[in-house]
């Protein structure tokens, strides 16, 4: 109830900052500039919303990236990233990238400003050893943000590190530290073009790898998956299981999918299967059921109420 009154006031603010300028671009632009509180206090979004395993899939998509997601208690949020001259930009190609929309403008500021809030320092925190998250009625939950690196990964990864550098100062990224993990209230999972060796050799790390689910077991990759290289795994589902989730299900099938969980699960690793069907919505919702059934992790949404409800 009160999620829907909290969107409905963000929506008559947008709807009245959209009259004056159409597209989403400007729209956020609009938001920026006005310096908006709602980009400014995020934390209110996540009053009462009970945090769910589920993967904004092209977050940046949404009237507002990442807090559309935090609003619908989306633990996932994926930003696609793109190294043009010495900038992080952020879009699902060339031709959807503006100056306004970097990595940081997006999603590293909102997150520092939604965290800070979350966070205040005074004499009720003074013995607070790890940081709370961004979900206020689940502060020990950790919020998965995936970097798909759409140019060069060994040459995006260093500007990534650096941008995540107020978020790590603050002490907000999980980390691993000869092979412990520390979680805290962000976890960043570099995905996409995102450099295998250049990951494997971040001692600390705090940027960590989305495992390839479908090969964990692959020695020629010499790499041990475990949690501390990648908290998830994942893998096309339409490759890997398949099952439109129109007819029944087959045995074999079903074996696919709890065989990677269970290897996923046994490295402490947690699974994620991509682009499953999104329609008809039965079929969506049929295999949806059976990947959490069978023990997978994350459900992959484009439309979040619909996961969120789910
Ligand atoms: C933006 O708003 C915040 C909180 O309302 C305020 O502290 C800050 O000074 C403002 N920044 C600008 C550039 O106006
Ligand atoms: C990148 O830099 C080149 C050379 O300075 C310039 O022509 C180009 O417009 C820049 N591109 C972007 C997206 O800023
Ligand atoms: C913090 O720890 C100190 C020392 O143990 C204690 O005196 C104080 O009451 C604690 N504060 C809170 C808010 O728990
Ligand atoms: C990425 O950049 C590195 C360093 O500049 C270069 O060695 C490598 O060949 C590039 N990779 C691709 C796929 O272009
Ligand atoms: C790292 O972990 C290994 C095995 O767990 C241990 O032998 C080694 O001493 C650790 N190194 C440091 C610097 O903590
Ligand atoms: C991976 O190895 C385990 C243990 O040997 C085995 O049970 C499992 O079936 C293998 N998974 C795949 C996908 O080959
Ligand atoms: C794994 O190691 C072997 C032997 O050092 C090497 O030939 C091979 O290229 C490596 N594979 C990968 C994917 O790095």
């Amino acid at each position: 109830m009160l999620t829907q009154i909290l969107l409905l006031s963000l929506s008559v603010s947008y709807i009245q900052l959209a009259m004056s300028s159409p597209g989403v671009d400007q729209w956020i632009a609009a938001l920026e500039s006005s310096n908006s509180s709602l980009l400014h206090y995020p934390t209110q979004l996540t009053q009462n919303i009970v945090p769910k395993q589920i993967h904004s899939h092209n977050d940046y998509w949404r009237d507002v990236p990442l807090l559309s997601a935090l609003s619908f208690g989306v633990q996932s949020v994926e930003a696609d990233v793109w190294l043009i001259n010495g900038t992080l930009f952020i879009g699902h190609e060339e031709a959807a990238l503006t100056p306004q929309r970097t990595f940081s403008s997006l999603y590293i500021q909102p997150l520092l400003q939604a965290l800070a809030a979350q966070n205040p320092k005074n004499e009720f925190t003074v013995n607070q050893t790890s940081p709370n998250g961004v979900f206020d009625t689940s502060s020990g939950t950790s919020l998965h943000l995936l970097v798909d690196i759409k140019t060069n990964g060994t040459e995006a990864l260093p500007f990534i590190l650096k941008a995540l550098q107020p978020l790590r100062s603050a002490g907000y990224l999980t980390t691993s530290t000869n092979g412990s993990v520390t979680p805290s209230a962000v976890t960043v999972i570099g995905t996409g073009n995102s450099p295998l060796d250049g990951v494997k050799a971040l001692e600390p790390r705090d940027y960590f790898f989305d495992g390839p689910l479908d090969s964990l077991n692959d020695t020629s990759m010499n790499t041990t998956w475990d949690a501390s290289l990648s908290p998830i795994a994942s893998t096309d589902y339409g490759a890997a299981v398949g099952w439109s989730g129109i007819s029944a299900i087959s045995d074999s099938q079903r074996s696919i999918i709890t065989t990677l969980v269970n290897d996923a699960h046994s490295r402490g690793i947690q699974a994620r299967f991509w682009d499953t069907p999104g329609w008809p919505i039965h079929a969506r919702n049929n295999v949806w059921r059976e990947l959490l059934d069978d023990g997978a992790d994350w459900l992959n949404a484009d439309d979040l109420e619909a996961a969120a409800n789910f």
